[in-house]
């Protein structure tokens, strides 16, 4: 035994119960949601804030809060995680999935908010507490103190590859996107780092809401009314919510004579109506429609010219969604659930045709958090004979002289040019249209003939639209 004097212990600390923040427990719900369940943030969101509204006292603020913390953690999981992996003992796929999320959640409040550090690391330790228990709450006490070491440009210098030994590698951590996405958006926007930087940043913005007036149904005047509403950039139709708000509750929008959409879609409607046909006009088909965005502009734009619309779609819900889009359309519309690579009408019946792709989605980033981290690269595998096929009737369904839109919310080459080049192959009687022309005061539009839209140029998702016409 040794005879050196016992030190005093010290005395325990008295236990203090975790103190629940509302807003950190619902975020940490929600990003387990989308973790365990593969749900989507912006799906998982709505219900867990209205529920939260019903129940406890939390108010606007806390649920602006609570779905910045969200899609700003889900964003930016790419750059958290290698700041994150600079400061564990272990790689991260030994740490337990819902640690991580407290921890990824701490390290955006610290990297990416105003939050004081102080408030940010104990708001994260008492959420631990909460939700993982004491003793890994020490871990992320640990981990936290050593991210709020450095400011999140601090930590970029220190964890990002430099640009110049690896481009790709650098931006993708930078920017928090998969390394094959920004290879892939760099190959179709083009040019040098000032240009993808730009795209990548802006695919880290939260978009504005905003609205389309249904022409012959609404104006854009009237949702002009609405608070911080202004007119869109390209649309005539389009009006901006520069601070966010709930569009259901305008009325306009719950009477369907107005909906979300975003500028890129209003403007892909709008072309293919523009774009001109030889003779007849009066048939237009959407072969791809659900939910029905797209749909409901096209049907409001048919009635105009005495066009009827038949808007096809494979699954039966979605199709439900369709009609309930284009109920109330002012002229004659037709909803059918059907496969548009084995469609039940007749070749050559239509004047009109959109064929708006299944796609990887990789031109709405900013919409989705999430989709980023779960899309791969075999996804386009899966996409390509279904795109290609759906191009293929939508050709077959216009008549001579008629025009086929075909769109994509992906700038992905090998869902937009790739698909359009193989199909002209089989189809020597069909040419490209210039679409420039038909997106009037929309710049920088490239080289044509077909038109690329990018959010951190023109503020849209970044669709894709070809037009082509049928000529014999
Ligand atoms: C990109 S979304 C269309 C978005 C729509 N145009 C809008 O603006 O709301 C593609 C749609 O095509 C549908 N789809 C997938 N395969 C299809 C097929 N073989 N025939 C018809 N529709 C299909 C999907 O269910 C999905 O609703």
């Amino acid at each position: 035994m040794s005879d050196q004097p016992r030190r005093p212990r010290k005395p325990a600390k008295p236990y203090r119960r975790p103190q629940k923040d509302p807003v950190r427990v619902l975020a940490f719900e929600a990003l387990r949601a989308v973790d365990e369940r593969d749900a989507y943030a912006n799906l998982v969101l709505p219900p867990l804030l209205r529920k939260a509204r019903e129940e406890k006292d939390f108010d606007a603020r806390d649920a602006a809060l609570a779905t910045e913390l969200v899609y700003g953690t889900l964003r930016r999981q790419g750059t958290y995680d290698a700041v994150i992996a600079a400061c564990v003992d272990r790689p991260l796929r030994e740490v337990d999935p819902p640690v991580l999320d407290v921890l990824s959640l701490g390290a955006h409040q610290l990297l990416g908010t105003r939050i004081p550090t102080h408030a940010a690391v104990s708001a994260s330790v008492e959420l631990a507490r909460v939700v993982l228990g004491d003793g890994r709450a020490k871990f992320v006490n640990a981990v936290l103190r050593k991210i709020a070491q450095h400011d999140l440009d601090g930590w970029l210098e220190r964890v990002a590859p430099p640009y110049d030994e690896d481009p790709e590698d650098h931006l993708s951590v930078v920017h928090s996107h998969p390394r094959w996405v920004v290879s892939a958006l760099w190959d179709s926007l083009g040019g040098g780092r000032a240009g993808i930087e730009d795209l990548l940043r802006a695919d880290n913005e939260r978009p504005e809401v905003t609205l389309v007036a249904r022409p012959g149904r609404a104006t854009a005047t009237e949702l002009l009314d609405e608070e911080a509403a202004v007119p869109g950039r390209w649309s005539p139709h389009a009006v901006r919510l520069t601070e966010g708000g709930e569009p259901g509750a305008i009325r306009a929008v719950a009477e369907g004579r107005a909906g979300v959409q975003d500028e890129g879609s209003q403007l892909v409607a709008l072309a293919l109506a523009a774009a001109p046909v030889e003779g007849r006009d009066r048939m237009w088909l959407d072969a791809c429609a659900g939910p029905g965005g797209k749909a409901a502009l096209l049907g409001a734009l048919a009635a105009e010219r005495g066009a009827v619309l038949l808007a096809a779609e494979k699954q039966p819900h979605r199709a439900g969604l369709v009609a309930k889009a284009l109920a109330g359309n002012p002229g004659p519309y037709q909803v059918v659930a059907a496969d548009g690579t084995r469609p039940p009408w007749r070749p050559g019946s239509f004047d009109r045709v959109l064929v708006d792709v299944p796609c990887t989605g990789l031109g709405a980033l900013r919409r989705r958090p999430e989709a980023r981290w779960r899309r791969r690269p075999e996804d386009l595998d899966g996409f390509a004979p279904l795109q290609r096929g759906l191009l293929r009737t939508a050709l077959e369904s216009v008549r001579v002289g008629g025009v086929v839109g075909y769109a994509t919310c992906s700038p992905h080459l090998a869902e937009t040019r790739a698909v359009v080049a193989d199909l002209l192959k089989q189809f020597p009687g069909a040419g490209l249209l210039d679409a420039r022309p038909l997106l009037p005061g929309v710049p920088d539009l490239g080289e044509g003939p077909d038109v690329q839209l990018w959010p951190h140029v023109h503020g849209t998702d970044a669709m894709y639209l070809a037009l082509v016409r049928r000529n014999g």
